[in-house]
């Protein structure tokens, strides 16, 4: 199966790419979309960018919301998750004193936005340390909501992490600050093509997800979902034609005919709106594809090769498998010097995969897609033991655990 899969994708044959995780890749059928989009763009730019783009972008998000569990009119097309949450970190009204709720577990870059908010507004960061391994809900629950205070008006959270690739339970913790009137903000960039997503049901007042790691749309694909409730309190980061001074009641009509929340985010000067457009067409590719069959096959490769790994190393897992993503995993690996290592993967094997040091761990996170496979698999396992010298030791804790 991956072999002829493996075709279908753009990524140099020499290259054993275990790293979707960080940018996805897009298949030939996706790709050939989206370069249709952009001649057409360059063919007649005033018809285009001028006189059809607001009909045009709506076809993406009625496809999406379809997929993603929500309406049309509660999506917005943007080009990246940091984009969409920067505009909701941005747009919070925030006082010196309140408090912005996140665990140790989030993207680097994410936690930049929210320290720059918090220097802006005098609010203050709560960061609560995520327990691992992470084997059940209530564990993740119970640290997330025993940081909930009087004055904690934010809750920012991952639903895939970066750097140790857990499925985080999100559900409880955003219902739990519903009720207290905090605003929940999903960070979803590993999520949308990754895992089924219900997001009117999950009930976050925000979700950014991106559409070109696991769903397999073209570079700069992305998504902020928000509440209708909440829609109001949103301000673009950069003002252009979509601004009207109107009041964002309930009903209010943008400049172009959608909602202030959608006319206002999705129009930000002259941009190539390619990516956005061909999400159908990944979508297409998904269904025509099988993916949810080939996923099952990728998520059986990861699970299989972190334990074989573990039973090398004899380091326990993050997690157990239900917390873990699905396709990607963050095998914990001996201490050693991660930027050689990592060096050492490519230059000797060909393989890319991101190798680096979290906290006190250090930290080799395998990506499964569609176009890998077994042997490359087995290629990892022995490129790690050879470069680590590792040998078989004692079945780690929560090897077989479903
Ligand atoms: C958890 C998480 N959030 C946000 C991002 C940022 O995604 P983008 O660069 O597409 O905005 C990433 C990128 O890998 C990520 O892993």
């Amino acid at each position: 199966m991956s072999e002829n899969l493996a075709r279908q994708f753009l990524l140099r044959e020499d290259v054993v790419f275990l790293n979707h995780g960080s940018f996805g890749a897009c298949p030939r059928p996706v790709f050939a979309a989206y370069q249709n989009w952009q001649l057409k763009l360059e063919s007649q730019p005033v018809e285009f960018l001028g006189r059809d783009l607001t009909e045009t972008m709506r076809v993406p998000r009625i496809a999406l919301s379809a997929e993603l569990g929500t309406t049309p009119e509660n999506l917005v097309g943007l080009t990246n998750a940091t984009l969409a949450l920067n505009i909701v970190a941005q747009s919070l009204d925030l006082q010196p004193g309140d408090q912005i709720l996140t665990t140790d577990h989030e993207y680097s870059a994410l936690e930049k936005t929210w320290a720059y908010v918090a220097r802006r507004t005098g609010a203050e960061i709560v960061v609560v340390n995520v327990p691992l391994p992470l084997t059940s809900e209530s564990q993740f629950t119970n640290v997330v909501v025993g940081g909930m205070t009087e004055r904690t008006k934010v809750l920012f959270l991952s639903h895939i992490t970066s750097p140790t690739a857990l499925l985080f339970p999100i559900e409880a913790a955003i219902a739990e600050a519903r009720k207290r009137g905090i605003w929940s903000v999903i960070d979803g960039a590993h999520t949308p093509g990754h895992i089924p997503l219900s997001l009117d049901a999950l009930g976050a007042d925000f979700y950014a997800g991106n559409c070109h790691k696991w769903m397999m749309a073209p570079k700069g694909s992305a998504f902020l979902h928000a509440r209708p409730e909440v829609q109001g309190l949103i301000n673009p980061l950069v003002i252009s034609h979509g601004w009207t001074s109107h009041s964002k009641e309930a009903g209010a009509k943008g400049a172009f005919g959608n909602s202030p929340f959608i006319d206002e985010l999705e129009m930000q000067g002259t941009r190539d709106p390619s990516p956005w457009l061909s999400v159908p067409a990944a979508l297409d590719y998904r269904r025509t594809n099988d993916w949810t069959g080939v996923q099952a096959h990728c998520q059986a490769l990861a699970q299989d090769t972190a334990q074989r790994l573990a039973e090398l190393t004899g380091l326990t897992p993050l997690s157990s498998a239900a917390f873990s993503a699905p396709q990607m995993v963050a095998m914990p690996i001996p201490p050693c010097d991660v930027d050689q290592l990592k060096l050492d993967l490519m230059e000797h094997y060909n393989i890319e995969i991101p190798v680096f040091a979290w906290q006190d761990r250090h930290i080799c996170r395998l990506s499964v897609q569609g176009y890998n496979s077994k042997p490359q698999m087995d290629l990892l396992i022995k490129a790690l033991t050879e470069l680590l010298h590792l040998e078989a030791r004692a079945t780690p804790q929560f090897a077989s655990q479903g």
